[in-house]
């Protein structure tokens, strides 16, 4: 984990106050797990002190002409897909090419803990299911199993077509995108939860891997219908952050466990979590 200033590349805006911000930053880049994520900070304002927590959406090479062929391409780029919610991420959106961030990164663990892996393997199919912004959280997952040769499916919800950024860089990736928005403008019209249940149901013997990131709601009901189906499930929790160094406690979520052992840092044991390890408090999920 580096902390470092870093200039910003590109600041592209894209449908529905989405942006794909890029950095450059060869320190930090090729030392990224897939499922990881920064914190930035946005300089010389006094008004946005903490630094926003973002997913790590991909790490790419330099896009620089100078490179000899054949040489090797370590990623130096890398990108955050963000929505613009409020201050900190109203800023960002503001920033220009050639402006610097603070970036303090790669932070947290990524997907590829063994056990992950394990149940990865023993899958036939492994669903991605994205809400919204969500979806920042799984692109690189997904390309590091499509290297592996898993076979995947997207499924990914929005409001409004607006919200369905990134879809094209799954393509590549995944079998088959399934989306579903709120107001029927693209794909099923409903939560994408429906047809990710229609699909659970018609594929009974099947045996999946859930990875699945979005918000609280979209959360319980996917962690619900892998519980129904019998299907491991693994979260990608985006918890309010204050420092993301695992210090002042402010991202803890409550697990299985007593004393000190029953709260988890979302920054430091997380981002990502068995889905049956968090205790689903707002809203308890019934166990069958
Ligand atoms: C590990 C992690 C990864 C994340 N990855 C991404 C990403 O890739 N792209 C992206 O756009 N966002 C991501 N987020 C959420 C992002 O950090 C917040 O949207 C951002 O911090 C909001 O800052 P703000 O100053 O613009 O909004 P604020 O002014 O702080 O808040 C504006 C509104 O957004 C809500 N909000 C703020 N933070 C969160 C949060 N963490 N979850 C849900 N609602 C929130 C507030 O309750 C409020 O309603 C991630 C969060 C975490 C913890
Ligand atoms: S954000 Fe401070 S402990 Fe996790």
């Amino acid at each position: 984990m580096y902390d470092e200033i870093v200039a910003v590349t590109e600041n592209r805006p894209l449908t529905g106050g989405h942006f794909l911000l890029s950095v450059r930053s060869p320190r930090q880049a090729p030392a990224t797990r897939p499922g990881q994520f920064a914190m930035i900070r946005i300089l010389g304002r006094a008004d946005v002190l903490l630094r926003r927590p973002m997913s790590i959406y991909d790490v790419k090479p330099a896009n620089s002409p100078g490179r000899k062929k054949g040489a090797a391409k370590a990623p130096e780029v890398m990108e955050f897909l963000y929505k613009v919610v409020g201050r900190g991420t109203q800023l960002m959106a503001d920033l220009k090419a050639g402006e610097r961030v603070g970036l303090l990164a790669p932070l947290g663990h990524g997907f590829f803990a063994e056990e992950y892996l394990t149940q990865a393997e023993a899958a036939d199919e492994i669903l991605h299911v994205a809400g919204g912004i969500g979806i920042a959280a799984l692109l690189l997952p997904a390309r590091e199993l499509a290297r592996q040769g898993f076979r995947q499916r997207l499924f990914f919800g929005g409001r409004t077509k607006a919200d369905l950024v990134g879809v094209e860089d799954f393509k590549p990736l995944v079998s088959r995108s399934v989306l579903a928005t709120e107001d029927g403008s693209r794909g099923h019209q409903g939560f994408v939860t429906k047809p990710l249940e229609d699909y659970l149901a018609r594929c009974r013997k099947k045996r999946f891997l859930l990875v699945v990131c979005g918000p609280w709601a979209m959360l319980e009901a996917s962690v619900r219908l892998a519980r129904r189906y019998g299907h491991p499930c693994l979260v990608s929790m985006e918890n309010r952050m204050g420092c993301g160094l695992g210090v002042c406690l402010g991202c803890s979520i409550r697990v299985e466990g007593t004393g000190h052992g029953s709260y988890q840092r979302v920054c430091t044991e997380g981002p990502v979590f068995w889905a049956e390890k968090v205790v689903w408090e707002r809203e308890s999920i019934p166990k069958t």
